[in-house]
């Protein structure tokens, strides 16, 4: 079951549902009776600007829905089978990272389903489906490329540490805590490692494909930074606390997923270096975002990896800058130790 932490107002009023709760709180519970805030000018414009941005991500999703099976049809008449002419080594590694982004995808089409049925706000809850829309064509426009790139019984299972992230974000009864992992998290890596395996060439399919992909993902990110700053501001110190604590391990998880996948992203000539500093940089732009519109009490809730002062050592020690081969012994061997655990976490949690 779902945890609610919305009001009945928002039902009812959208965007104005945390107006009010902000009030209520100023005021003290219902001594802040009757919410003024109603027909204060300025906090009905802000709440109705963001319900109208909410509603317009339905509306978008719409617009840009795409025919999966035309899409992926005609690439596939215009360059070929995936996979024909490629060096078996690359085939290999381009199948280990698509395997994680496809259980990612039936991951998101799950969660956005859950986040649709539970938000009770109707715009937050119209972005949600259009969400679950776009998600189910992720993952059956993936699913049938791999078919065609590995062969149906040469999809690799998922690894303990991905299957562990993506059951916890689809398991918590949290609606923040599923907008964290999900909208946060996944969206920003899959829309950076879609860039990134387009640009990369290394199938003409995958860099006419996976634009559409991309696409989608920067626009579902949308949800997550208008919606969770509702659920935030609502929040106890402890609850905050709490999705603080998730968003962490949820990191901590994403980072031995990297690990995991390290040699194969090495073999598609993905730098990794460079693809977490850009999920980060998108991240803090989220953040960032979300604090404009809503004050630095967000944040309470929320982890930013570039802006920590830690961020950026841990990202030098698992992608020093010079590569890894450039680095001193000390950091090499402790380098190897951290990947010799990660491994032993993946198996054990298979
Ligand atoms: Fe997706
Ligand atoms: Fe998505």
């Amino acid at each position: 079951m779902i945890e609610s932490e919305q009001t009945s107002a928002g039902m009812f009023a959208g965007g104005l549902a945390g107006t009010i709760a902000q009030g209520a709180r100023r005021m003290g519970g219902r001594r802040a009776w009757p919410p003024y805030e109603l027909i204060d000018r300025d906090a009905i414009e802000r709440a109705e600007a963001k319900s109208r941005r909410l509603e317009r991500l339905y509306h978008l999703t719409q617009e840009h829905a795409w025919d999966g099976k035309a899409v992926l049809g005609a690439l596939v008449d215009k360059h070929g089978q995936p996979g024909r002419d490629m060096d078996p080594e690359i085939r290999e590694s381009l199948t280990q990272v698509l395997a994680v982004l496809l259980w990612g995808e039936l991951a998101a089409w799950t969660i956005s389903a859950d986040l649709a049925l539970a938000i009770d706000d109707m715009d937050a809850k119209m972005a949600a489906t259009g969400q679950v829309f776009d998600e189910a064509r992720h993952f059956y426009v993936l699913r049938d490329y791999l078919v065609l790139l590995a062969g149906e019984d040469r999809v690799p299972p998922l690894g303990g540490l991905p299957r562990r992230l993506l059951l916890d974000v689809m398991e918590t009864p949290s609606l923040a805590k599923k907008l964290v992992g999900m909208q946060l998290l996944f969206e920003t890596n899959a829309v950076v490692i879609f860039r990134r395996l387009a640009e990369s060439g290394v199938c003409p399919v995958l860099t006419e494909l996976l634009p559409y992909f991309e696409r989608d993902e920067s626009r579902h990110v949308g949800l997550g930074v208008i919606f969770l700053p509702r659920l935030i501001e609502r929040m106890s110190r402890g609850e905050a606390t709490g999705v603080a604590a998730f968003h962490l391990r949820c990191i901590a998880m994403l980072i031995g997923g990297g690990f995991m996948l390290r040699q194969h992203f090495e073999a598609l000539g993905l730098d990794q270096r460079l693809m977490a500093t850009r999920v980060t940089t998108m991240q803090d732009e989220i953040v960032r975002q979300m604090v404009q519109a809503h004050g630095s009490g967000i944040v309470r809730a929320l982890l930013n990896p570039k802006a920590s002062p830690l961020g950026p050592r841990v990202l030098d020690f698992i992608h020093p800058p010079g590569g890894l081969a450039g680095a001193p012994d000390w950091h090499r061997s402790l380098h190897a130790g951290v990947t010799r655990v990660v491994k032993a976490v993946d198996r054990a949690l298979a």
